[in-house]
């Protein structure tokens, strides 16, 4: 165990002022980091972050469901070390988490997408840089060189693609994410009823033509795949023929989403897609999920069902929220330590000894109520 592990759990890091003004980042624990960020942002950079599509239905049901899984822990296997190190794209993962794209990430730190990309490299784990943030994917992989992923929404046509794929490679990007869960925006009524414009709207490289995103096929992936020699992620698949789909025509990386119940309302819960997509790849590539998952346990919920990586996105953008890179690394490591601890609750020294049996479904603790189809009214 790493001794930032040892050191947290025999309760080294208690004795410090934590939350002095100065060192907001140095929060102890991740309901802190929460606070925080809802201390930080205004109203309508909170609601922007944390808002969903809708009824916000899909953003509940990915809670709901992460809630309805419990544990069945095993006892007396030896955990005096846990790993949870692994790698994915040929890069070293130190705990099986990635930072998915974020839109607008500037709004949360000023640094963004580089202040995610910092402290990415220095805790050990992959960024993917979304189109729709500042600064720029080229200027970022200047800054902070190293693996990364790059996410591009299609608002030109295929050479626009093409070129900016190219140039993704030559900046050094390790790998290409296509999201094609967004053929078109959703409303988000949170922002709708606030005029709330994020901060890729009002950018200079917006007002791109998004049909592109709408008219995007399986024709694009075996092009992309034909053309460029970079691992492609396709993010946003939900079911288990897109999932066989994906690997036959090539696709890297699977990557389970609903965009955070961003964009379709009412779908399934991303945790309750895995099992039949993790079937469909069968271990043929790598299967990343995301969608509710903000603590260890449902990390390791998600290891257990079948995926090799989960995806955290409103937590990316808390923990930047409360403190930038030092917020997300601080968070990050909490994290590690919720994951590292929960492994070994549950009997599991290493990623491998993860398996559905360790799960079972019971009734989530909170029933949605009958004004769940309208969670705003409490609010405005
Ligand atoms: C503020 C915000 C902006 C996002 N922007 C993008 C984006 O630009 N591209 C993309 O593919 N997904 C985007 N997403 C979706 C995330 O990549 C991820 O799928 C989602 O946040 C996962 O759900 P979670 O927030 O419950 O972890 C965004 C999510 C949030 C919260």
């Amino acid at each position: 165990m790493s001794d930032d592990f040892e050191a947290a759990n025999f309760g080294v890091i208690e004795g410090e002022a934590w939350m002095s003004e100065k060192k907001t980042e140095e929060f102890r624990s991740l309901t802190e980091m929460v606070q925080l960020a809802r201390k930080h942002l205004d109203r309508g950079d909170w609601d922007y972050l944390v808002g969903a599509a809708d009824t916000e239905a899909s953003l509940r049901r990915n809670r709901a469901a992460l809630e309805s899984w419990v544990f069945k822990p095993r006892i007396l296997n030896d955990v005096s070390k846990v790993n949870v190190e692994s790698a994915l794209l040929g890069s070293a993962m130190r705990i099986p988490v990635i930072l998915p794209p974020i839109g607008s990430v500037q709004a949360f730190e000023a640094g963004g997408g580089t202040s995610v990309a910092k402290a990415a490299q220095d805790f050990g784990i992959l960024q993917i840089l979304s189109s729709a943030c500042a600064p720029d994917y080229e200027t970022v992989a200047r800054d902070v060189p190293g693996d990364r992923i790059y996410q591009l929404y299609l608002v030109g046509d295929e050479a626009w693609m093409d070129d900016h794929i190219s140039r993704a490679l030559a900046a050094g990007y390790t790998g290409f994410c296509l999201t094609a869960d967004t053929q078109v925006y959703s409303r988000r009524e949170r922002d709708v009823m606030k005029g709330y414009v994020p901060m890729s709207g009002r950018s200079a490289t917006a007002g791109g033509d998004f049909s592109h995103q709408a008219s995007m096929t399986w024709d694009t992936v075996a092009h992309i795949k034909e053309k460029h020699d970079i691992p492609l992620v396709v993010k946003g698949v939900m079911h288990g023929d897109d999932a066989s789909r994906c690997v036959e025509a090539g696709v890297d990386v699977v990557y389970i989403s609903n965009h955070g119940g961003r964009q379709l309302d009412h779908t399934k819960a991303c945790i309750d897609a895995l099992p039949e997509v993790a079937a469909a790849v069968a271990g043929r590539v790598p299967v990343v999920v995301d969608g509710g998952f903000m603590r260890g346990a449902d990390v390791v919920k998600g290891l257990c069902l079948g995926a090799d990586f989960v995806g955290m996105g409103r937590f990316e953008g808390l923990a930047m929220a409360a403190g930038g890179s030092a917020g997300l690394m601080r968070g990050l490591k909490i994290l590690e330590q919720e994951i590292r601890i929960s492994m070994a609750l549950l009997g599991a020294p290493d990623l491998a000894a993860l398996n559905p049996t360790l799960l079972e479904r019971a009734q989530p603790l909170a029933e949605p109520s009958v004004l769940s189809a309208f969670p705003l009214l409490e609010d405005y």
